[in-house]
């Protein structure tokens, strides 16, 4: 069991603002991060980009794309120090919710297979495997399969 959220987390939309933020989180929660004309093309296109805030810190984020009933989450990353706590856990159920609020019948997302945190954490959700893209992150010298998972939101 996760600790309990103390803080209560606060939502808010991401602006062009945070993304010094958001990219030093980024930097430092992946070994190959986005970069920051990922985040600003995807505040561009409209995409559903979100902060996570405890104690008015900046504790986690993510992005999603929502079109034809169909969700796609690309992003959702926790600060190296608010690991653990709950806040992947919370941040994943605010992306549900706003998946059905905007009439998303289902959800996506790529995942590395040696991802084993986020790997648990989706199939907690009722996330399952459908498929698997061949070499499609990089990974040091070459590439990694990413496992594609969907939850059904009907
Ligand atoms: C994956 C990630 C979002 C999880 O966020 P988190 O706030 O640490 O996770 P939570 O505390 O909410 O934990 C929820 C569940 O996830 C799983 N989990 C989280 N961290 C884990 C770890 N290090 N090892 C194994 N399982 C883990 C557990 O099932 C956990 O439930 P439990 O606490 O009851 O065991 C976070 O580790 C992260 O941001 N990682 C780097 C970015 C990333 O990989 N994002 C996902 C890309 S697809």
């Amino acid at each position: 069991m996760s600790a309990q959220l103390d803080p209560l987390p606060r939502y808010r939309r991401m602006t062009a603002q945070d993304l010094d933020t958001v990219m030093a989180i980024e930097a430092a929660v992946y070994p190959h991060p986005w970069t920051r004309g990922n985040f600003s093309d995807s505040l561009a296109a409209g995409y559903h980009c979100w902060i996570m805030e405890c104690s008015g810190r900046v504790a986690a984020y993510t992005v999603v794309a929502i079109a034809a009933e169909e969700a796609h989450l690309l992003n959702l990353s926790v600060a190296g120090p608010w690991q653990r706590r709950g806040l992947g856990r919370a941040l994943l159920g605010f992306v549900l919710k706003l998946a059905r609020d905007y009439a998303a019948a289902r959800i996506l997302l790529e995942v590395r297979p040696s991802n084993i945190a986020a790997l648990a954490l989706y199939a907690a959700a009722g996330f399952v495997e459908i498929g698997v893209r061949r070499g499609y992150y990089p990974a040091g010298a070459g590439r990694e399969d990413a496992a594609v998972l969907e939850l059904a939101l009907a």
